[in-house]
């Protein structure tokens, strides 16, 4: 059956590293006689600019429509003073798709690992999961804005932290059965509500084990012994930050794809990154973050693991032939590396 696909390729480098994963999507559909129908539309500074909204009202019924949305990223300069910005169009496409739970893998392919700015004793078998809330917290609390005062309000429902501990025991159970959840309940009482709700989700999971810790150690340990994470649970700023750091542990924002899923409906897949407008139009973006986000697509949304798992592969040889992007302290250009990558699948 016909799979639809939705493609926001956004902004800046979101549009080079889409185009590259488009590449690879088309090469997979050849070689594995994949019926795909992938459609692009407008979204974020592009949304703005071709529709007068980030998230125009055609890209949203698309996305609602589809079985999987790729997006690629989205912002910059251009938009900074708008009157909404490109960002906004994220955060209500999240929204408005009860995107909850964002998965954020953290690994280090062997091939990389001399490249870590961390010790390699520290980095090597590095392997957990950031689980990040993403439609609470205090992104869409009531924002306040007087002369020379300003407010943002952070609130959490049980329910929702509930919702988004249970997905991170469910991945634990697949994997080593250790949930961290980070918080900041010295302090914060959306974080105390946090803490108490996941020691009782816990109950439920009496074969995973849970620790607590709080963000401003988790975000110390996680570069001085990142191995002790599996998954690592938290509320949606903790985790966007957090996220960011742990591309410290393989070395590049470039290579980290990630995963939102809703309790039903499309999940969307985008690179954590953003637009990286100093580096856009120049190809020289590293496009493994977007090709590893279709993988985990072709993975979560249509259980194709085989496929998924070659690409993977594909990346991961192309990287130790020595192709690497500027990133990485490579000279590869952005379609050098996808072509690359596209050999490598034909072998
Ligand atoms: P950024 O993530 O775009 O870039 C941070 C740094 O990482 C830059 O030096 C950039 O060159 C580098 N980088 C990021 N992706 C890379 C890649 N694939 N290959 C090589 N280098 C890469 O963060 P920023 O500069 O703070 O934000 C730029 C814009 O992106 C802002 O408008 C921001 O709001 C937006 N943003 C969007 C998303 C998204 O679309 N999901 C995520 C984060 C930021
Ligand atoms: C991310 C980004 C977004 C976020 C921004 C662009 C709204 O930083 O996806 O990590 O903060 O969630
Ligand atoms: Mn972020």
């Amino acid at each position: 059956m016909t799979k639809k696909i939705v493609a926001l390729p956004g902004d800046g480098i979101g549009k080079e590293i889409m185009d590259s994963t488009l590449k690879i999507m088309a090469e997979i559909m050849v070689q594995e006689e994949l019926d795909f129908d992938i459609q692009a539309f407008p979204f974020g500074g592009a949304g703005i600019d071709q529709e007068g909204d980030p998230l125009p009202e055609k890209t949203l019924t698309a996305c609602k429509d589809a079985d999987a949305i790729l997006l690629g990223a989205i912002g910059g300069p251009k938009w900074d003073a708008a009157p909404k910005r490109p960002e906004q169009g994220l955060l209500a496409l999240r929204k408005a798709l009860g995107l909850f739970a964002n998965i954020r893998p953290i690994s280090v392919p062997d091939a990389v690992i001399h490249l870590s700015p961390l010790k390699e004793k520290n980095v090597k078998g590095v392997d957990f999961i950031v689980v990040r809330e993403l439609t609470g917290g205090i992104y869409f609390g009531e924002k306040k804005r007087e002369t020379d005062q300003a407010s943002d309000l952070c609130t959490y429902t049980k329910a929702e932290i509930q919702r988004i501990i249970r997905k991170a025991f469910e991945i634990a159970r697949t994997r080593n059965k250790k949930v961290t959840s980070v918080d900041k309940a010295n302090v914060l009482a959306t974080s105390k509500l946090w803490r108490e709700t996941a020691e009782e989700v816990a109950q439920e999971f009496p074969d995973c084990t849970l620790e607590h810790q709080l963000v401003d150690s988790a975000a110390m340990v996680m570069i001085q012994r990142p191995k002790d994470f599996d998954v690592l649970v938290t509320e949606n700023l903790f985790g966007d930050i957090l996220s960011d750091e742990a591309s410290v542990i393989p070395g590049s924002l470039g290579m980290m794809p990630s995963a939102s899923h809703s309790e039903s409906g499309p999940s969307l897949y985008e690179p954590i990154h953003g637009s990286a407008p100093d580096i856009a139009g120049q190809d020289i973006a590293n496009p493994m973050s977007m090709i590893l986000s279709a993988a985990m697509m072709l993975r979560q949304s249509f259980g194709m693991e085989a496929t998924a798992k070659r690409i993977e592969r594909a990346c991961d040889k192309v990287m130790a032939a020595g192709v690497l992007t500027k990133d990485l302290g490579g000279t590869a250009g952005t379609l050098e590396f996808t072509e690359a990558v596209i050999k490598e699948l034909r072998i």
